[in-house]
């Protein structure tokens, strides 16, 4: 009888112990990033994973922790959500948003509607923002994108989430026809650049960014040979004062080759 206790005893330990090993003990494997884009079934999504949804976008698609960093070239983003209500009342805040919710909405899309104050674009003293319309350009969310990115800021802010999850018919078509239609060819150089958002990293054209290189003189000083992999191959070489891991690498993939000579022929040009 002493034996049997003393055998149960220990394998209720062992048992434990294991038990307790494999919640704690092993360590957490993070996932890679998804792919940048990501088959939704927004039909079956409960409002946590729209959330981390959100939050994915935020990484990847969205391009939003290019900027919004420890580096400080835009603001932190954890609580926004919250200081929504203070944008609203600031006599500087000169947008149609009448809640938290649509002031971040209007922040995606109309980012000039108000600029925090040390982040405008050089020389408007605060009155235009650096940050692109995500709507649209290279980035491009959709309606249940933008929903997501705005639950996941108000969940990051401890916030009430507001927003509902989009109906999957609200996603907008794909531009361009027909699903699996290839897109048509860029009708000029400037849209190109208008369509990539190229500007909002760099001057270029009428553009003011501020992230990257000026490049309305890159042609003085670098070949062809050169722009095209900084195109195709961003961080291949990364010029003093800038860092890793900004410039988006997938341009290669969104253009056609005749588009990727056409923009290197631009910028050779620019002296
Ligand atoms: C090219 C850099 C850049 C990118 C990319 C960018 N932002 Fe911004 N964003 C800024 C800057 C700079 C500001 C501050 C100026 C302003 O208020 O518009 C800002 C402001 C904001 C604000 C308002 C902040 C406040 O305190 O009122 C929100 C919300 C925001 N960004 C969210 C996002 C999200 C979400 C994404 C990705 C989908 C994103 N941003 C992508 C640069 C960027
Ligand atoms: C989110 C910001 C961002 C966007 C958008 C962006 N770039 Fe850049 N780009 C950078 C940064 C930062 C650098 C410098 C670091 C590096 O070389 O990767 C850079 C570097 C470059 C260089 C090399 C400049 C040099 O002198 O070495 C070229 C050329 C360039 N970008 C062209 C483009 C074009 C064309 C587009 C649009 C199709 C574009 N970039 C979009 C951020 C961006």
């Amino acid at each position: 009888m002493g034996n049997f206790l003393k055998v149960t005893v220990f394998s209720l330990v062992t048992i434990g112990l294991f038990a307790a090993y494999s919640n704690y003990g092993i360590p957490v494997i993070t996932p890679a990033p998804p792919p940048v884009e990501e088959e939704i079934d927004l039909g079956a999504m409960t409002m946590d994973q729209y959330v981390a949804f959100g939050g994915r976008v935020v990484e990847g698609k969205g391009t939003c922790t290019l900027c919004h960093n420890e580096l400080g070239r835009a603001p932190l983003l954890d609580n926004v959500a919250v200081v929504a209500d203070e944008r609203l009342a600031d006599e500087r805040y000169k947008g149609e948003a009448g809640d938290a919710e649509s002031y971040l909405m209007e922040s995606l899309v109309k980012p000039s509607a108000y600029v925090v104050v040390g982040f405008g674009k050089a020389g408007t003293n605060d009155t235009v923002s650096p940050m692109p319309d995500v709507s649209s350009g290279g980035i491009r969310l959709s309606e249940a994108e933008l929903g997501a990115v705005i639950a996941w800021l108000q969940d990051m802010a401890g916030a009430e989430i507001t927003v509902e999850i989009a109906a999957a018919e609200e996603v907008p078509e794909d531009e361009g026809g027909e699903p699996g239609e290839p897109r048509p060819m860029y009708e000029s150089v400037e849209d190109m650049i208008a369509e990539l958002s190229c500007g909002a990293c760099h001057k270029i054209a009428e553009e003011e960014g501020e992230v990257g290189p000026d490049l309305t003189t890159i042609g003085a000083t670098r070949d062809e040979a050169y722009l095209r992999r900084s195109i195709l191959d961003p961080n291949a070489d990364i010029g003093e004062g800038y860092e890793a891991d900004m410039m988006p690498p997938d341009y290669g993939e969104q253009l056609y080759a005749a588009e990727l000579e056409m923009l290197v022929q631009y910028l050779a040009d620019r002296k």
